[in-house]
């Protein structure tokens, strides 16, 4: 059984929802929400599919527009029993860093709600993981997955030290990458969960289609080349990761 442990997969990234999760036949799905007005959309699609589970939060993108009352909703909706876990939630200063002390104070106050009602955080980092770094290490107290995970070697080994889980998708399999294939090289395969973030970063062979989550098979495929292990073995020992990392009770 496979687990894309990160998709995003609402009415406005598809027309075609119903089909795309007929595609993952018993496979399961966590769906996360891009933006805090997709809480609703993901509550109602956990409570459809019973192959479907959903991580609710605040992108750091949204540091300077949110509402107290998105707060509110997760809090509220964090006791779902088909929501496990905060995310994605983070600091990207790729766009910009003006607002670097709100998306902190954003991500802070977030992983503090996971440590409140011990709920695993999926992290997006984007040209900041040094502050990503300091901040889990500070603050979290419950289980972390970095979600498409972009950082260095060394990087990748301080995350694990902490005992961070990291999200490999379907830039492993793109031609022209390399850090990420060496990372998936030298590290213990225990230390991967496997995603799509769909609808975006297609892999290989698909690339300039719409991604979905059943292709997070192409990126079973490629770990399992890497590693030089049966991609049942893949699957197997991945998946049992994100069962455990986010307490699924399948
Ligand atoms: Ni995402």
């Amino acid at each position: 059984m496979l687990i894309d442990t990160h998709c995003h997969i609402s009415d406005e990234d598809y027309d075609n929802k119903e089909e795309i999760i007929k595609h993952m036949e018993d496979n399961i799905m966590i769906v996360s929400t891009a933006s805090p007005k997709d809480i609703k959309e993901v509550i109602n699609i956990c409570e459809k599919y019973k192959n479907i589970y959903g991580t609710i939060g605040i992108h750091p993108e949204f540091a300077d527009t949110y509402k107290e009352d998105d707060i509110k909703q997760i809090k509220k909706y964090i006791k779902h029993p088909k929501i496990v876990g905060i995310g994605e939630i983070g600091l990207d200063y790729h766009y910009t860093k003006e607002n670097k002390e709100k998306q902190k104070e954003l991500f802070i106050k977030q992983i503090k709600i996971a440590n409140k009602y011990n709920k695993t955080i999926v992290i997006h980092s984007r040209d900041a993981i040094e502050d990503t770094y300091n901040i889990i290490k500070e603050y979290s107290k419950v289980k972390c997955n970095m979600h498409c995970f972009s950082g260095s070697l060394e990087m990748a080994e301080r995350f694990i030290k902490l005992g961070v889980k990291l999200g490999i998708g379907g830039v492993l399999t793109f031609k022209n990458e390399k850090k990420l294939k060496e990372i998936v090289t030298a590290l213990d395969i225990h230390n991967f969960i496997l995603e799509t973030d769909s609808p975006y970063l297609t892999p290989e062979p698909l690339r300039g289609h719409k991604n979905e989550p059943i292709n997070v098979k192409y990126v079973a495929t490629k770990i399992s080349q890497l590693k030089g292990i049966s991609y049942a073995k893949t699957v197997e020992i991945t998946s049992q990761t994100a069962i455990n990392q986010f307490d699924l009770k399948l």
